[in-house]
Order: C-alpha cells, then sequence, then structure tokens
C-alpha cells in the first residue's frame, strides 16, 4: 500500500510533510477550519483565500438534518459545502462528550462518511475526559477500539483516522497508540484534548502528545483535536503533531476575540492592531469594534484566519532553517503556563 505521508524536513519531533488525500495533496503542518454546515460564516469556498488547504466538517451533524443528509448522498460533500479539496468528517463524538448520547451507531455513520464522500473518515470515538478513574479510562478505550476495528471494515476507500484515548492516563495513552498503529490508519488524532487547553494545562498536554507519540511510528499523522489557537501551534509542531482544526477562529470572533501568536485580545482592549493581515491593513481597532455585529465577527473571524496560517507558515520555515527551537522558547513566553508546558517538553 503506497503511503499517504511523505515527510519533507525536520526538527526537534516537529517535520513538514504531505499527505496525499483523494482530493489533493495538502502540505503539513495544517489547520483544518472547522466548517458547521448550518451557520457558515465564511464560506468554504473562500478558505483557500486565507491558507486552509483542507476542511472538517461534522457528518454527525449533515447526518441528522434530513435537508443535508440528502442533499450529502445525492450530490455528494464536496458539492454540498462547495469546497473541491480535501474533507475530513467527524462523527458526532464530540456531540457525544457534551451531550451524553447521540442518534447513531458507529457502523451507520462510518458508512454515512464513505457514502457522502469524505477524504478521511472518523469512528465514533469515545472521547473520555481528563482526570477520570483508569477503570473508566480503560473500558471507555476498548470500546473506541473495538468500534476502529469495525470502522474498517466500512471505510472502503475513504482514508480513515484512529483516534488516540485514554485521559490523562499516559500508559493507556501510549497503549492506545501502540494498537492503533499496529490496526494501521491513515491519521491517528489525539482525542479529548480540548479540556486541557481550555484549562491551561499545557504540561499535561505535552505529557499526553509525548507518551501518544511514543506509541506511533514515526511515519504516523498525527492530528490534535480540536486545536488551532496560533499561540500553541509551534509547541504542538515541535511534538510531532501534523494536523489541527480549529472552530475557534469563528467561535472567538463571535465573542469579538482578535487572536495573537502572544495571545487573545478583545477587540475593544486594542487600540492599535498588532498584525499585517488585509483584514487589519484595511481597518483600525475602533473601526472594527464599532462595526455591527455580523461586520465585527466576519472581520475577526477572517484576521483569526489569516494570524493563523501566516504562524504555520512561518513555523514551516523554522523547520526548513533548523531553528524551531527558537521559534518554540519565542512563542512559549507569550503564557507562564505554556512555559510549563515547554519544560515538561524539556524533561522528555
Ligand atoms: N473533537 C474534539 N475532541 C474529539 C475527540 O476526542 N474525538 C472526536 N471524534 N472528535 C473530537
Ligand atoms: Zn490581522
Amino acid at each position: 500500500m503506497p503511503g499517504v505521508f511523505e515527510i519533507v524536513d525536520k526538527d526537534l519531533l516537529g517535520r513538514t510533510g504531505r499527505l496525499f488525500t483523494p482530493h489533493g495533496v495538502v502540505e503539513t503542518p495544517t489547520v483544518m477550519p472547522v466548517i458547521n454546515p448550518n451557520l457558515r460564516l465564511i464560506a468554504p469556498a473562500e478558505m483557500r483565500a486565507y491558507g486552509a488547504q483542507m476542511l472538517i466538517t461534522n457528518a454527525y451533524i449533515i447526518y441528522r438534518s434530513d435537508r443535508l443528509k440528502q442533499a450529502a448522498l445525492s450530490e455528494g460533500l464536496h458539492a454540498l459545502l462547495g469546497f473541491d479539496g480535501p474533507i475530513m468528517t467527524d462523527s458526532g463524538s464530540f456531540q457525544l462528550s457534551v451531550y451524553g448520547s447521540v442518534e447513531v451507531e458507529n457502523a451507520g455513520i462510518v458508512a454515512f462518511e464513505r457514502a457522502i464522500g469524505a477524504d478521511i473518515g472518523v469512528p465514533l470515538d469515545i472521547p473520555t475526559p481528563p482526570d477520570v478513574p483508569c477503570a473508566r479510562a480503560r473500558e471507555e478505550l476498548e470500546v473506541t477500539l473495538a468500534r476502529m476495528a469495525e470502522a474498517k471494515a466500512h471505510a472502503g476507500e475513504m482514508l480513515l483516522a484512529g483516534p488516540v484515548q485514554g485521559s490523562t492516563h499516559l500508559d493507556l495513552r501510549e497503549e492506545a497508540a501502540r494498537r492503533a498503529y499496529a490496526m494501521g490508519f491513515d491519521v491517528y488524532p489525539l482525542g479529548a484534548v480540548v479540556p486541557l487547553m481550555e484549562s491551561y494545562r499545557y504540561a499535561d498536554l505535552v505529557d499526553v502528545i509525548v507518551r501518544s507519540k511514543m506509541g506511533l511510528g514515526p511515519d504516523g499523522v498525527v492530528h490534535l483535536f480540536g486545536a488551532g489557537h496560533p499561540m500553541m501551534l509551534a509547541l504542538a509542531v515541535a511534538l510531532g503533531c501534523d494536523l489541527f482544526d480549529s472552530a475557534a477562529y469563528a467561535l472567538y470572533a463571535k465573542d469579538g476575540r482578535y487572536m495573537t501568536v502572544d495571545g487573545t485580545y478583545h477587540i475593544g482592549q486594542l487600540r492599535h492592531l498588532p498584525c499585517a493581515c488585509p483584514v487589519c491593513s484595511g481597518h483600525s481597532a475602533q473601526e472594527i469594534a464599532g462595526a455591527d455585529e455580523a461586520t465585527r465577527t466576519r472581520l475577526i473571524a477572517e484576521h483569526n484566519l489569516y494570524v493563523t496560517f501566516a504562524e504555520l507558515r512561518l513555523i514551516k520555515q523554522s523547520i526548513a532553517d533548523g531553528d524551531l527551537m527558537e521559534h518554540v522558547e519565542r512563542r512559549c513566553r507569550a503564557h507562564p503556563r505554556m512555559l510549563e508546558g515547554l519544560k515538561r517538553a524539556m524533561d522528555y
């Protein structure tokens, strides 16, 4: 079987590479903007202009809506979204972790992801949150691994992700990664890390990434599920993460939150815009803050995307130049908790 991933340059555990999908080649590391099929702040067709190469959307949201489901099945996912590049679909596991249950089972959602033409599909893994008792993490991990095996029978030619769970039990993370890698998947998402990032537990996040990486071969493509803030990309890439996804560009924008590589500002806090993107070159902070809600949200979302992809280009150049460490140190000084993460990384 030809590999789906080719490494180009390496520095620390980070690498630039090429990921081959049915709808084209993606240069990694990259962030997949999350497209909510119901509310499209920025149309998928426009995403390339900001630097996006690949998108991610949610097959479960499409599946649950009769209108979207029929459209996706008849015209395909790419026509439905209006994007002809690679599209990954998530399975509804995130909804499972938020609402406690979902109205679909594993084989059904994987067959649906394949039927609508997703480039990469995800089984219905169980995102076990941090800090749960080991017995629960183990039990849920076994269910996830069984569903991953079942998914292989329904994926056909679709690339398949094999999520690595295990909560904050590092021995379980390593075992989960080793068993997933032995089964053979095209992408390995590290799951249920959003709560760690939301509470700034970067040292714990570093543990999860490093121990998961220990169970995977170096050719395993690593996706850090739900991570996409430009502040933390350098550290995660240096630890070997290749793919990210972000709904934050849009969710933050709705709250007036403006992303930078040093953290997030509320647009009302800013007297000056520390950015050279087309939005920030063409508007003042006061203009954006004072605009009507739809315009403000749209402009901040655009900036959030521009700043994210500019940071990725800088990270890729640092890898090519062999000075990723300097870049990571610079970024980790933005937040004391990120510095803790860097220290933990240095311990390995
Ligand atoms: N999105 C954020 N975290 C997760 C996860 O653990 N699993 C899946 N399927 N999607 C996610
Ligand atoms: Zn900007």
